[in-house]
């Protein structure tokens, strides 16, 4: 991916950042979901009092845009932080993954992990979630 654009999904995911919803953990998680064809998407965790129906920031930008008719992505970028510091990467959770298997080519999907603008490494969804379970195996 070029780098260019790769910054703007992070400049994105930090923004994202700013709505997180999280009086219990304070862990701020901000997503930039980019489509094939070009759109940005954005996310942020929002968490409840009954702490199970919290969605983190993927499903957020996930679910944003394919509930606008949106199936077809190329990338995501994650940031997060307690407190909103970035610190160390945010990887993505078993959950998110299985979603990104959902609607992504495992073997082309991009997940960009990032601290800042210039630190990030860039995953398949393949090599984060080996042997995935997914739409092909009922198919
Ligand atoms: N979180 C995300 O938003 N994405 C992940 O993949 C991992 C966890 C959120 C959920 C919760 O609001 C907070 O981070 C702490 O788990």
């Amino acid at each position: 991916m070029e780098k260019e654009l790769v910054q703007r999904m992070i400049d994105l995911a930090v923004k994202q950042m700013d709505f997180s919803y999280v009086p219990y953990s304070h862990f701020h998680v901000g997503a930039a979901l980019l489509a094939q064809d070009g759109k940005l998407y954005g996310g942020c965790n929002i968490e409840n009092a009954a702490y199970g129906p919290t969605n983190c920031a993927e499903r957020t930008a996930f679910f944003k845009a394919v509930s606008e008719g949106e199936r077809r992505f190329a990338a995501i970028c994650i940031v997060g932080g307690k407190e909103g510091v970035l610190t160390e990467y945010a990887a993505p959770c078993g959950v998110c993954r299985q979603v990104m298997m959902e609607f992504c080519d495992p073997d082309t999907f991009q997940i960009i992990l990032a601290t800042s603008r210039e630190q990030y490494e860039i995953f398949t969804l393949g090599e984060l979630l080996p042997m995935g379970f997914g739409p092909d195996n009922l198919a």
